[in-house]
């Protein structure tokens, strides 16, 4: 088994983890929360959204929050950019990466951003040109890519397209979305290997959700197959406004101690890591889903 030296977290706690959340998270908190993953060691931290806020409320303050940021060089803060209006947004926040996000289901593309792929494709390709043009990195969602809330499996056919057009419009990165978290790791390999064909396995990550406990063995089983960016959420938190039943993004710590326990470096810290996730749950009135973080807590304790 070859496996990656050097693994990519890119933390999506405070934008997956928070936008589902149904009430007001404090802007200060979030701040304090991206601060404490950066302390971290997280060199990628994705730190909100401008989206319509009557479609997702929660995401409502991302100016706010990137401008409570100390800036701190080398650590990226991306944002979600579904639109021109967003990239507005974005640049008069000085924002210097954006993710577009489609999907490889025509549902849930349009249940997500109210247009089809191929509307939403013509969407990102404007707002990738301009973003290029003004000097920002740009990644590329793909949700969906192994089942869809509505309309069940997805075979890898469907994501193909739409990770070439995203490599084409200038996506330095590709996520690839299981966002159902219905995946399993036979299905996994088969569709990095479908896309790879399209896309530069080292400008693939990979977006698992844990609803079937299947995140971190989807993890490990793309690692073999040349992907080297994962995407996380402390504490598990997280979920999808628009995929009912969707659990929480695979958690940042569990990540983090299967990369440790294989030899692969992160430069992210277990303890403080678990730390900022003992933090948001706190603040939030809830235990952290991640598995590591509870047996980590439990020793604390004993
Ligand atoms: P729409 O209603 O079709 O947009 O929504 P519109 O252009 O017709 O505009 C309607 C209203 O929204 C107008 O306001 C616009 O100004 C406003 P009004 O005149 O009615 O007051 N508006 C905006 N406001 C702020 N920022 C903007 C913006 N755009 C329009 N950028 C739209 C289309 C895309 C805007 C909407 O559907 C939307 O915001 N969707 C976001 C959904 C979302 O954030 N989902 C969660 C993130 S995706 C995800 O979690 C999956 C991922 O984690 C990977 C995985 O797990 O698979 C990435
Ligand atoms: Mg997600």
């Amino acid at each position: 088994m070859r496996l990656p030296p050097r693994v990519t977290m890119v933390e999506v706690g405070p934008r997956d983890g928070l936008q589902n959340e149904a009430t007001s998270v404090p802007t200060a908190t979030k701040v304090a929360l991206i601060e404490a993953l950066a302390d971290a060691g997280l060199r990628v931290i994705e730190a909100g959204a401008f989206v319509s806020p009557r479609w997702v409320p929660q995401m409502a303050d991302t100016a706010a929050v990137l401008d409570g940021l100390r800036p701190r060089p080398g650590v990226r803060w991306p944002v979600l950019v579904p639109n021109l209006k967003g990239l507005e947004a974005a640049r008069a926040a000085k924002v210097e990466e954006i993710a577009v996000f489609g999907a490889a289901s025509e549902t849930f593309s349009q249940k997500n951003i109210n247009c089809s792929i191929a509307e939403s494709l013509d969407r990102f390709r404007e707002v990738a040109r301009a973003a290029l043009a003004a000097g920002m990195r740009v990644r590329g969602y793909i949700s969906c890519v192994l089942g869809c809330p509505y309309e069940g499996p997805i075979a890898p056919a469907a994501v193909v397209p739409v990770a070439r057009d995203l490599l084409a419009m200038g996506c330095t990165e590709i996520s690839l979305g299981d966002t159902i978290g219905v995946g399993t790791p036979g299905r996994a390999q088969a569709l990095i290997d479908d896309v790879a064909a399209v896309v530069p396995r080292e400008r693939l990550a990979v977006h698992f959700h844990d609803t079937y406990g299947q995140a971190l063995a989807n993890i490990l089983a793309c690692l073999e197959r040349g992907v080297a960016v994962v995407d996380s959420s402390v504490a598990g938190l997280g979920g999808c406004p628009y995929a009912k039943g969707a659990s929480g993004n695979v958690a940042s710590e569990d990540v983090r101690y299967m990369l440790g326990g294989l030899g692969i470096e992160t430069g992210v810290d277990l303890d403080a890591l678990a730390a900022a996730g003992r933090m948001i749950c706190a603040a939030l009135g809830r235990v952290p889903a991640s598995k590591v973080a509870q047996a980590l807590a439990a020793k604390r304790g004993a």
